[in-house]
């Protein structure tokens, strides 16, 4: 897969942008996977800024987000499908008709999967998928000891991941036991893959990702099985990478 390693976070979130506004430009209907969670804030900060400044048109851009947590009513600021709404849909000008979130307060959710897997094909799979990376290694809410081939479902969220996202409620015990996520299977369908970190809390992940060895106990390492899969990370992110000079070098000497 190719490393690339930015100084800052807001490197990080400028070549990420950089790589879904070219995805964009050349098709504007592209379908564009999103990811949630604080990584990719920056990123979607800067597309609203080329967006607000007319350098960027996402108004025909269909998207699905990887998950959401189970339980919560629609609404809900926590949600990741009010989320998305706020810094996706309203701030890069998405048509909302056109953005997807698997419905975590459906009655059943298995059914609700299915939706989600159905209404992904019929728009032709996903040309961009956005991902962040848990500390565990989770991508999307696919927990350690996920299926590498696993579909859209119900998932138990691990204790790490919800401590993790304790910080997004007001107490620990408010975050949701379960989620609803695209699968490892469904993930490696999107035709590129761009995965960002940032921060040291992120560089065991990351190393385990890309240089470990490919196993259902980092989920994110099953990115090492897709043809086109990028890593966006920050210096922190990479601290712990120990061929980080030579993804330098072959960034730097990529053939024109
Ligand atoms: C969350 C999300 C993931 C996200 C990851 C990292 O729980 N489900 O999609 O990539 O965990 O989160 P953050 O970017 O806030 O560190």
């Amino acid at each position: 897969m190719e490393v690339v390693c930015k100084q800052t976070r807001e490197g990080v979130a400028q070549a990420a942008a950089s790589r879904i506004a070219a995805v964009v430009a050349s098709k504007p209907r592209a379908v564009l996977g999103l990811a949630t969670g604080s990584s990719p804030s920056l990123i979607y900060a800067e597309l609203a800024s080329w967006v607000a400044t007319g350098r960027l048109d996402m108004a025909e851009v269909s998207a699905f987000a990887l998950s959401e947590y189970v339980g919560l009513p629609p609404g809900h600021p926590r949600s990741y499908a009010y989320e998305i709404g706020q810094v996706v849909t309203k701030a890069l000008g998405l048509d909302p008709v056109h953005v997807h979130v698997p419905d975590g307060f459906a009655v059943n959710v298995e059914n609700a999967a299915e939706r989600y897997e159905q209404n992904l094909a019929a728009a032709g799979g996903i040309d961009t998928q956005l991902l962040g990376i848990g500390t565990n290694g989770h991508i999307g809410f696919n927990e350690p000891t996920s299926s590498l081939a696993s579909r859209t479902r119900i998932k138990t969220l691990s204790p790490t991941t919800r401590s993790d996202n304790a910080r997004f409620f007001t107490a620990p015990e408010e975050v949701p036991t379960h989620c609803i996520t695209q699968g490892i299977g469904t993930i490696l369908e999107a035709r590129q893959l761009l995965l960002v970190a940032q921060g040291s809390s992120k560089s065991a992940a990351v190393a385990a990702a890309v240089e470990g060895p490919v196993s259902s106990m980092c989920p994110a390492s099953a990115l090492q099985l897709h043809p086109h899969a990028t890593v966006i990370i920050d210096e922190a992110a990479a601290a712990e990478l120990t061929l980080l000079d030579y993804y330098r070098h072959v960034y730097d000497n990529k053939p024109s």
